[in-house]
């Protein structure tokens, strides 16, 4: 009988761990590679938005540390997931880029504070 319940067990372990296993770490995107990926044609590789895309669209300058001050991760969190477009047009991201990965953006985005 006890024997029977850890075979279950086991197989029930087995299981879950196979549905898990899609999702699993392989996938996961780092910060830098989304940067690169989705950012980097506007605001560039340095964050200071020079590139000819950046400056068409009036992207905003990541690295300013006058605006590192000013704004929250909040507003930063909310911009990359549903845009802004109160002085240029940052598209939105929601849909490309998951909650997590816009958290460890947020982070990166810190990061290039000149
Ligand atoms: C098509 C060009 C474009 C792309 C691609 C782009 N941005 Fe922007 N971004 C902008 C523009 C334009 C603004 C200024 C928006 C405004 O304030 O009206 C901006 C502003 C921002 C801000 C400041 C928002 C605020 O609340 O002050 C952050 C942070 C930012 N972008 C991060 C990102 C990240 C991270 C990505 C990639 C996931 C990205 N951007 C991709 C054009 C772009």
């Amino acid at each position: 009988m006890q024997i029977y319940a850890l075979v279950l067990l086991t197989l029930a372990g087995l299981s879950s761990f196979a549905i898990a296993d899609p999702a699993a770490p392989s996938n996961a995107r780092t910060a830098g590679q989304l940067f690169r990926r989705y950012c980097v044609s506007c605001h560039g590789n340095d964050g200071k938005a020079k590139t000819s895309k950046g400056r068409f669209s009036h992207a905003r300058d990541l690295t300013d540390p006058q605006w590192h001050a000013d704004v929250s991760d909040e507003r930063i969190f909310n911009s990359i997931m549903n845009g802004r477009d109160t002085g240029g047009n940052m598209p939105a991201f929601g849909n490309k880029i998951n909650e997590k990965e816009i958290d460890s953006l947020v982070t990166f985005v810190r990061g290039l504070k000149g």
